[in-house]
């Protein structure tokens, strides 16, 4: 038995380091999981890698851009129609600005806050039905370190990941009559392969960050994709019948 065993999770963002990480370990766990990601050819590469990994998987790839609101109803119909139920959403889908606040496009603020916010909104409110049918129904939110420690230069960003925050409590609090926990996870520096392709561009290696001492935390070192994907899967699953409207920080230790 696994951990996940007789579950179904919609994973946003599925094609990207944590979400290709956290599809994988609920795979490993015994869940079936719709992955959501915006190019088809790059979510099947990673549907790809996981069921080499874990011959057994049972993936539905859903291609979909989740910063449209008219995509969410879509992604939950498609997950119940292949597997007859949703027991988890697991929001993790984001993209990055670097645009001064003196600089914001409305433009830029839109598309930050369609992604990493209204879509984790959008999703929600969506899997909520089959979310509460399942009675212990989950949802975990990827948010960051710097949803509470923000940063100059990447405001719109921060504010997305602080408002996830706030969602996360909110909608436990509204939902805890129906059964379903809802939490946060905020990672600090996560080697994926965003991080390595911005090395890449500015000249250094994987191996240069997975060998380089940070300062951003007491460990002095890069996650790798699965130390996230671990505390997602513990708060997605039933071990943390108790847990709820929490924020679990998974940094390494930052210094603030
Ligand atoms: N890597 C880190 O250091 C780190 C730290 C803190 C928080 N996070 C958060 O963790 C999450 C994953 O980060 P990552 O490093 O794996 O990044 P990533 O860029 O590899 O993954 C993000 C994924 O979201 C997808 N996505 C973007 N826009 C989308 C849209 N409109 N519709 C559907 N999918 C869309 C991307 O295609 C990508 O696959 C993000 O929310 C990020 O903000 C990452």
């Amino acid at each position: 038995m696994g951990r996940l065993t007789g579950k179904v999770a919609i994973i946003t963002g599925g094609a990207g380091g944590i979400g290709a990480a956290t599809g994988r370990l609920f795979c490993e766990e015994g869940c079936r999981i719709a992955l959501v990601d915006v190019t088809a050819e790059t979510l099947s590469d990673v549907a790809r890698e996981i069921r080499s990994a874990v011959p057994d998987a049972e993936i539905l790839e859903i291609p979909a851009d989740v910063g449209d609101e008219s995509a969410a109803r879509p992604i939950v119909e498609r997950t119940l129609d292949a597997f007859g139920q949703v027991d988890i959403l697991v929001n993790i889908a984001g993209i990055r600005s670097y645009e001064l606040l003196a600089d914001a496009k409305a433009e830029t603020w839109q598309k930050i806050l369609g992604v990493n916010l209204l879509s984790y909104a959008y999703l929600a409110k969506e899997a909520l039905p089959a979310l509460r049918k399942a009675e212990k129904g989950s949802i975990v939110n990827v948010s960051s370190t710097h949803a509470v420690n923000p940063r100059a230069g990447m405001g719109q960003y921060d504010v997305t990941k602080a408002g996830i925050l706030s969602l996360t409590k909110t909608l436990a609090f509204e939902e805890v009559e129906h059964g379903v926990r809802v939490n946060a996870v905020c990672p600090g520096l996560t080697l994926t392969p965003f991080h390595v392709k911005r090395a890449n561009a500015a000249g250094r290696t994987e191996q240069d960050l997975r060998t380089e001492k940070v300062d951003h935390n007491i460990q002095k070192r890069w996650a790798d994709a699965r130390e996230v994907a671990y505390p997602i899967l513990w708060l997605a699953s039933d071990e943390a019948s108790f847990v709820t409207a929490s924020t679990l920080m998974v940094d390494g230790g930052t210094r603030v």
